[in-house]
């Protein structure tokens, strides 16, 4: 049995998992891991070195080039490509769509898992992602699942971008979601899919509030001191 205690949170993008996973982890004193981002690092990486996210072949070849690690400075997680802290450059839906493609690939998996799997070994952590609860943490204490409508998501998405000047288009935006949910659930390695043992928890027609509580009380239910 590992000490430490698990909180798993897999979904689609844009269901709100990064937003919820802080502030529970700042409610609980856990370490918020973001495994999105590292997917994301690993992706800007391709592309600052025109490598194509659809060949596989260069990709998977490239991986052993790539250190990803993570910081925390004030609670703050900040992701360090070879060196470099990346933590803003990889928020464009360029990047988050490259990471969709490269994910898929064992290669791409295989070189963030072990950095996953120890982050959980030696502390309490909250980890989103898409694989969380199925493959990375299969043991976790408390899994959730945490969707939304693409419709809803695709707004929250949009208010996110424009707030931070990003100029995009709705519609865009939802179809990008569309097709990202499509990549991630049916790529053959660890798919976006709910764990038997996750708690559902649509947050479509949910306060941030109540999602966090949702999550606090399931792993209060499931032995959390
Ligand atoms: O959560 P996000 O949008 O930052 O993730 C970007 C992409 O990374 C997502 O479309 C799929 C991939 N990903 C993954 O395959 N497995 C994870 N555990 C986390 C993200």
């Amino acid at each position: 049995m590992s000490s430490t205690y698990n909180i798993a949170i897999d979904g689609p993008a844009g269901a709100g998992k990064s937003t919820i996973a802080k502030l529970v982890a700042a409610k609980l004193g856990f370490i918020y891991v973001d495994t999105g981002a590292m997917y994301r690092a690993m992706a800007l990486y391709f592309l600052e070195n025109g490598i194509q996210p659809e060949d596989e072949e260069k990709v998977s070849a490239a991986c052993g080039q790539i250190d990803i690690s993570l910081r925390y400075q004030d609670g703050v997680q900040q992701v360090i490509l070879n060196g470099r802290d990346v933590s803003g450059k990889i928020r464009t839906e360029a990047v988050g769509n490259a990471a969709s493609v490269v994910s898929a690939y064992r290669a791409v998996r295989q070189a963030l898992l072990a950095l996953q799997q120890n982050l959980a070994k030696t502390s309490n952590v909250i980890m989103d992602g898409r694989d969380i609860g199925t493959c990375v943490l299969p043991d976790a204490q408390t899994k959730i699942y945490l969707t939304a409508s693409s419709h809803v998501r695709a707004i929250r998405r949009y208010k996110e971008l424009t707030e931070k000047g990003q100029m995009c288009n709705l519609e865009e935006i939802e179809q990008d979601i569309i097709d990202r949910d499509y990549r991630d659930m049916h790529r053959e390695i660890a798919p976006l899919t709910q764990a038997a043992d996750a708690v559902l928890l649509d947050s479509s027609a949910l306060t941030i509030d109540q999602v966090v509580d949702g999550i606090i009380t399931a792993a209060r239910e499931r032995g959390l001191a």
